[in-house]
């Protein structure tokens, strides 16, 4: 099924079962996937071009140093620049091929095929690209947005779960980013993720994205409980998952919303989102290690990184945007802290 886009949007999206070889470039292409999808990828009876790259990049390699090789590979094929690279994998993969492709001959077209929940329900599409440096997570890249988004769920069934819980944080976060409660609720009950989730996350993500490519205002609602998640991903050295990081971050957000004088959330609502990151809670930095990651976050808004721009839900309605001190966090952290504890105790 291709989604409808927005006119003019730069990707074509499809969300299909299975692999299907039609949706593959015409012309030429070489593709950088997963090892771990080899063998579902030739399975499903899907061409292995020449010069195929299959590669296994773990989170702690989203560096330039990565992609190096493979761009001296495709400049010794050669591969030329009507080539369209195919990209089949996690973020991780699809992030550092996408910009490969933004850099080989300053830029050729390239294709996603996101084989993670979470890549298929964010990662995938917008069109950043990046990699890590050692100051912090995805601070060098390029906007370059893929020509095609294949997403097909039927590769998600070799994903382990603790990838599929991690993946559905990011769509829990656009339930909250519309102010959807019921949406998120349901989301965060136990059961199969729904396709139809993916979707929704996908169709709203590519009207944000279409409407502020370069995040110069609305696409930053699509950091809700990233600016907390980034600093606790950071500070757990990457023990906690992306998706894990951004779903502590939501709880966070809601709490510092309240602090802010917003709406508040009802317990109804905060202790399911609480249950499913009790388990997280050893993962959880203590707050003067999350302080100076949040005060050199990437969105900060002033030179001195004095105040942050900060993503608030509200229930029953959509985000805003507020800028704030990184110590304004302080007191969410410690309360979030203590909400999941209690439900610990209540379980
Ligand atoms: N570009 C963006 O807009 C954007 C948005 C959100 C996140 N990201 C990035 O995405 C990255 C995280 O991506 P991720 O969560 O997909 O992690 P990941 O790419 O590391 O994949 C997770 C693990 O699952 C394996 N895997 C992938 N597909 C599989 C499958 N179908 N079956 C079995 N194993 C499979 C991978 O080999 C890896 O070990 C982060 O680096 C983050 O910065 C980018």
């Amino acid at each position: 099924m291709r989604l409808a886009t927005p006119s003019g949007f730069a990707t074509e999206v499809f969300l299909l079962e299975g692999p299907d070889r039609e949706l593959l470039p015409e012309g030429a292409w070489t593709l950088v996937g997963d090892l771990r999808l080899r063998e579902a990828w030739v399975g499903a009876g899907m061409p292995e071009p020449d010069h195929a790259l299959w590669v296994a990049v773990p989170e702690e390699e989203k560096k330039l140093r990565t992609v190096i090789p493979w761009l001296e590979h495709w400049a010794s094929v050669p591969l030329h620049r009507d080539a369209t690279v195919v990209a089949l994998g996690g973020g991780v993969l699809t992030d550092l091929a996408g910009l490969a492709a933004s850099l080989y001959l300053r830029g050729v077209a390239w294709q996603v095929w996101p084989t993670t929940l979470l890549a298929m329900a964010d990662a995938a599409l917008g069109g950043k690209t990046g990699a890590d440096l050692s100051a912090g997570k995805n601070l060098v890249g390029a906007f370059h947005s893929p020509r095609r988004l294949v997403a097909c769920t039927d590769l998600l069934a070799s994903l382990p779960e603790r990838h599929l819980d991690n993946g559905r944080w990011e769509l829990i976060k656009t339930a909250l980013i519309l102010g959807e409660m019921a949406w998120a609720l349901e989301m965060l009950q136990e059961g199969p993720v729904k396709i139809a989730w993916v979707e929704r996350a996908l169709a709203f993500k590519a009207g944000v994205v279409h409407r502020d490519p370069r995040e110069a205002g609305e696409r930053r609602l699509l950091n809700l409980g990233h600016t907390l998640g980034h600093a606790l991903e950071a500070a757990s050295g990457y023990r906690l998952l992306h998706g894990e990081a951004v779903g502590l971050g939501l709880l966070g957000s809601c709490l510092l919303a309240e602090e802010q004088g917003l709406k508040p959330f009802p317990p109804g609502f905060l202790e399911p989102l609480a249950r499913r990151l009790v388990p997280l809670i050893p993962l959880i930095a203590p707050w003067p290690d999350c302080l100076p990651l949040l005060a050199r976050d990437k969105k900060a808004t002033h030179a001195a990184g004095t105040e942050i721009q900060c993503i608030l839900p509200r229930s029953g309605e959509p985000a805003v945007q507020r800028a704030l001190p990184p110590q304004a966090w302080e007191s969410p952290h410690a309360r979030l802290l203590s909400l999941l504890h209690q439900e610990t105790v209540r379980a």
